[in-house]
């Protein structure tokens, strides 16, 4: 008898084996199914990674509030930005263009571990009982472990293309840090890192993963700039908060002429080099024959989360019933408690001033264990829509957060990053009484091997929830710029 095994429709939930059994005494053949293991992801081959990013503010509709500069005050021009980035980028920044080409030489980097699979979450499915259907995209395949890499690499080359020969960054955890070591090592650029104090001391393996890729790495506050020493003065024994390192940052770009300085969240490049992760995801779904319900993903200063989701917003405008919700920590609850006002992107008030939800460019945040969701304000893309009533926010306690990371990780196997597991969070509340036939997709933005030392906490039944004093947010607000409203 001869088998003959035909390729399997990917529509089917399971993988329907179609058997062709011959049969030698009259040469006819019957058609059998099977039930074989079930389709748990889906693949894009590499000719298939899309070849330009997708830019929101092109169908955004009402534009985007200005950026403005933070000496003057009034909206900033692309030559005001000159000494922190290159005009490529800041082209992009402020581009009107729907779609942007991504150049062969980023194209050829983002191979390495792109496309990245998307996933049917069939066992998490099961654990929940729930008769939606759970899709996550796995952005932890990258080099570093993360989405970062994805607006790491486009920026390491347009500096490069550009003649810088250094680039400037702040991190807090190490994600974003060891993301860009990793891009600037690809395109043979220097990048010097300034690291929060507090986690270079206490989580140190990212800061050594990133001096891997050849990165020079300082504690933040430093005394490498103005602005460290002044902190240091005023306290020696400051850990640091993302806000300061952001500002060394820059000082050190606008002070060095062959150095410009790489933001990893928050700006609209960053979250238009994002986009490859929902312009994937748009693909792999149309491949099964699945349209969202609801897209999750978590949030620090918005990239993953946007980067996932903005790719779908000329559906939801165009009428479709979608909806976007983006998750963050009660500890640091920008999006779900912070006004939407005008705000400096870093403590010193040297960054551009941003229209977001803030909880104050002065916040020091709680010492929770999801390092890369503690950043005071977000991306004034996300923060629009939100206040356009597109986007929906909500906020978790940690413990919740690492309890949703267990069960993902006693399911589906992947252990996500403490920020990710707001996601997963999220993603079981809404899976638990979904309708039948509920589409939950989520981004799933990274692996969590460098924060073993949380989860041990958890285990250890260490860690605290923490909820934002409503003091110390009014506080901090009395320190905004005074900005005309338009
Ligand atoms: C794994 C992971 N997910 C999410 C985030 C949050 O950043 P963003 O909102 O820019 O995606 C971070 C930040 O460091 C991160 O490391």
């Amino acid at each position: 008898m001869e088998l003959v095994f035909v390729k399997p429709g990917y529509r089917s939930v399971f993988c329907m084996d179609e058997l062709l059994e011959k049969d030698e005494a009259n040469g006819k053949t019957k058609r059998k199914r099977r039930n074989t293991m079930p389709e748990r992801k889906v693949v894009l081959e590499d000719k298939e990674l899309p070849k330009a990013w997708y830019n929101v503010l092109a169908d955004l509709p009402k534009p985007l509030p200005p950026v403005l500069h933070p000496a003057t005050k009034e909206p900033v021009k692309p030559e005001d930005l000159l000494p922190i980035f290159p005009m490529p980028l800041i082209e992009q920044e402020m581009s009107p263009k729907r779609w942007i080409e991504i150049p062969e030489e980023v194209l050829k980097v983002y191979a390495l571990y792109r496309p990245s699979p998307l996933y049917r979450a069939y066992s998490l499915e099961k654990a929940l009982g729930t008769s939606a259907r759970i899709y996550y995209k796995n952005e932890s395949f990258s080099p570093p472990g993360s989405h970062k890499p994805n607006t790491a690499i486009a920026q390491a080359y347009y500096n490069k293309a550009a003649g810088v020969k250094r680039i400037a960054t702040e991190t807090g955890a190490g994600q974003w840090g060891s993301a860009l070591a990793y891009g600037c090592s690809m395109f043979g650029i220097k990048c010097t890192i300034y690291m929060v104090r507090i986690s270079y001391e206490q989580k140190p393996y990212r800061r050594i993963l990133a001096q891997t890729w050849g990165a020079e790495m300082f504690r933040s506050p430093s005394n490498r700039t103005n602005f460290g020493r002044k902190i240091l003065e005023e306290d020696p024994e400051c850990s640091g908060s993302l806000g300061m390192a952001i500002s060394e940052a820059v000082e050190d770009a606008a002070t060095h002429d062959d150095t410009k300085y790489s933001i990893g969240s928050c700006l609209n490049h960053v979250l238009l080099h994002q986009t490859i992760v929902g312009l994937e995801t748009e693909k792999q779904l149309e491949k099964i024959g699945e349209k969202p319900d609801v897209m999750i993903g978590c949030v620090g200063g918005g990239s993953n989360f946007s980067g996932f989701f903005l790719p779908f917003v000329p559906r939801k405008l165009s009428g479709d019933d979608i909806r976007f919700v983006a998750v963050e920590p009660k500890a640091c609850p920008t999006l779900t408690r912070g006004p939407y006002r005008f705000d400096y992107g870093d403590t010193a008030g040297m960054a551009p001033i941003l229209k977001m939800f803030t909880l104050g460019h002065s916040f020091i945040p709680p010492p929770i264990h999801a390092g890369g969701l503690r950043y005071h304000g977000d991306a004034p893309i996300l923060c629009h829509l939100v206040n356009l009533g597109l986007v929906e926010a909500r906020a978790y306690h940690q413990r919740e957060v690492f309890e949703a990371a267990l069960l993902f990780t006693r399911t589906e196997g992947f252990l996500p990053a403490p920020e990710t597991a707001h996601a997963t969070k999220a993603v079981i509340d809404e899976a638990k009484d979904a309708k039948p036939g509920k589409v939950i997709v989520f981004n799933h933005s990274g692996h969590g091997f460098f924060d073993l030392g949380a989860y041990q906490a958890y285990f250890e039944g260490k860690l605290k929830d923490y909820e934002y004093p409503q003091e110390k947010i009014e506080e901090a607000l009395k320190l905004l710029p005074e900005v005309k409203e338009a």
